[in-house]
């Protein structure tokens, strides 16, 4: 499991930095502190590709707790990095059980999280989060949109099955809140005093983009599979169909995705920090 998701994780950092709101950032990366470090935590951090694309973006100097399941992927995060204090940590997020990993944090964060949390588990994010004063920022959540070239019949058909595979899944945090997940973690930050702002990150894959078009396709093509196994013929026909499209270099995909950041009114951040 984690060999396969490291190679899908390193193939799509590339896609992931180029669709990520920079405008997020900044209002993210002007909410933090400049006269001490910034304490930061990352959730499901994998192999550390978001703290790669933030380290560079965020005042210096940083002090980055990593938070992720599977140690094999954690391994792979460079121990050291200018100007960044790392610390990683092996944890079971499913229940947000443990508070004291927002402790004292300024900013709470995580990318290509969201989608596969639960409702429930969002409201008690937000609350963790407000408790510590912690700004907000998650990155690239799946918003159940996508668009392929040259059109095959199917593809709407697959689209709904994978969203259904989206919204019924349980990766440990309870039913995924799936394409809903911005519109769930917008009203759950709001909810308790933040402002909210989001930014759409979607992928926009060219036709050279062979191996993560080819992995993307493959993996709509499992989980609808799952979702309607008597349909396996079908699913299996759009697949080669859409295989071939890529190998002949004239696949383009788009993938829609959504950025969120959340921070609270400074004064009330800065008490509640304090
Ligand atoms: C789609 S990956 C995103 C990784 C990384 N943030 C990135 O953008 O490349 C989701 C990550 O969440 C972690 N994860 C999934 N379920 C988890 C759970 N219940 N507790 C802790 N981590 C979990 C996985 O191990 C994986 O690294």
């Amino acid at each position: 499991m984690s060999e396969t998701l490291s190679v899908w994780l390193a193939l799509r950092e590339a896609a992931d930095t180029a669709a990520r709101s920079a405008t997020l950032t900044r209002v993210i990366a002007d909410a933090l502190p400049r006269d001490r470090p910034v304490r930061i935590l990352d959730l499901g951090t994998g192999t550390g590709s978001n703290v790669r694309y933030l380290s560079r973006r965020l005042p210096i100097p940083q002090d980055w707790l990593l938070v992720d399941r599977d140690p094999a992927l954690l391994a792979e995060v460079p121990a050291r990095m200018t100007d960044c204090h790392i610390e990683t940590r092996r944890m079971e997020l499913g229940r947000l059980d443990d508070s004291e990993i927002f402790s004292g944090r300024h900013l709470v964060t995580a990318s290509a999280l969201l989608d596969l949390v639960s409702q429930r588990w969002l409201r008690a994010l937000a609350e963790r989060c407000r408790d510590r004063g912690a700004a907000a920022l998650f990155a690239l959540t799946y918003n159940g949109r996508s668009r392929c070239s040259p059109e095959e019949p199917e593809d709407g058909a697959i689209l709904e099955l994978f969203n259904r595979h989206q919204r019924t899944s349980d990766k440990g945090f309870g039913v995924a809140a799936g394409p809903g997940a911005v519109d769930a973690a917008a009203a759950c930050f709001a909810a308790v005093g933040y402002h909210v702002r989001r930014e759409p990150s979607d992928w926009i894959l060219p036709a050279d983009g062979k191996p993560l078009q080819r992995l993307l396709i493959e993996g709509w093509a499992e989980a609808s599979l799952e979702i309607r196994p008597a349909e396996a013929s079908m699913i299996q026909r759009w697949m080669s169909r859409r295989l071939e499209h890529v190998d002949a270099g004239r696949s383009r995909i788009v993938v829609c995705h959504e950025d969120l950041a959340a921070w609270l009114p400074s004064t009330q951040a800065e008490k509640l920090l304090c």
